[in-house]
């Protein structure tokens, strides 16, 4: 808080601090009513944090970071996914000027030398079917050891404490993140171009020029990634038909080949 320098995102009655709670999206999803726009929940712990399609986002106490950012005020041309990309660039910014060198695995992920430190999740909150908010959340790994990531994810996570070897205070890290996402989101808000998060989207990303495999439900293919739409999809080239075409982020996931 002392090092918050934003005028919208995270301030005076909008910052919401939890020592540990289920999951700091859950609990936008029940008070969708009294939180306003602009609102910024933080846990240092989270029981039951999600990741897309209903995954597990593993977010121990003392080791971890979890927000969630409330969105009441946005254009129908700000899709969710186009947010997840604009938040992705804020944080790799912030991190980029504290001296890590982070990627950008589209649509959601942050990555070290190859390996997941921190993800997105925005999510559209309805009530009686009538959209309410759009809530972006994002998961930092900060401290854990190797030791504190479950056993299924370990060779794929890192934390920012194992790559810096060093334990890693958040504070201004965060404080820079929200005052670059302020400036992204109003910039884009008056505009409604993504091209100035997309151009950083595209020129950290950890994919493109790279053979992927797309998983799709039960279906997979290897593909060349060929760049990022302005709306946001994939572009990529199918390697068995050479056919190219676009990904919808919400749709597939990447993975090595
Ligand atoms: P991927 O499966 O490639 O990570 P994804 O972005 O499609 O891609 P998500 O559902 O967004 O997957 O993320 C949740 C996944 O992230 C979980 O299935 C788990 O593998 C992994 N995960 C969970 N907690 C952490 C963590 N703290 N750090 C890194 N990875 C994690
Ligand atoms: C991912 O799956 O890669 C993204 C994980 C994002 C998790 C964040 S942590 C804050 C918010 N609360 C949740 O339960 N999930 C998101």
């Amino acid at each position: 808080k002392p090092y918050l320098d934003t005028k919208i995102f995270g301030t005076q009655d909008n910052l919401y601090l939890f020592e540990t709670i289920d999951s700091t999206h859950t609990y936008v999803s029940h008070n969708l009513s009294t939180i306003d726009h602009g609102s910024v929940l933080l846990a240092y712990s989270q029981t039951a944090g999600r990741g897309r399609r209903g995954r597990k986002w593993s977010s121990p106490i003392g080791k971890s970071l979890s927000l969630s950012i409330v969105l009441k005020e946005f254009s129908d041309q700000m899709k969710p996914t186009l947010l997840t990309q604009l938040t992705a660039a804020a944080l790799q910014q912030a991190l980029a000027e504290v001296g890590l060198p982070i990627a950008i695995k589209w649509p959601n992920d942050l990555l070290i030398n190859r390996r997941k430190v921190a993800g997105v999740l925005t999510e559209a909150m309805f009530e009686r079917q009538v959209l309410q908010a759009i809530t972006i959340g994002i998961g930092i790994n900060l401290n854990q050891s190797q030791s504190d990531f479950p056993t299924e994810i370990h060779p794929k996570a890192t934390s920012l404490a194992l790559e810096t070897e060093s334990p890693f205070f958040a504070d201004k890290l965060i404080a820079q993140f929200l005052k670059l996402f302020e400036q992204f989101y109003q910039d884009y808000q008056q505009s409604l171009d993504p091209e100035p998060f997309l151009s950083i989207c595209r020129q950290e990303s950890a994919v493109i020029g790279e053979i992927v495999t797309v998983v799709q439900g039960d279906k997979r293919r290897d593909v060349e990634v060929l760049g990022i739409e302005a709306t946001g999809e994939l572009l990529v080239r199918d390697l068995s038909s050479k056919e190219k075409m676009t990904l919808i982020s919400s749709e597939v996931s990447l993975r090595n080949p």
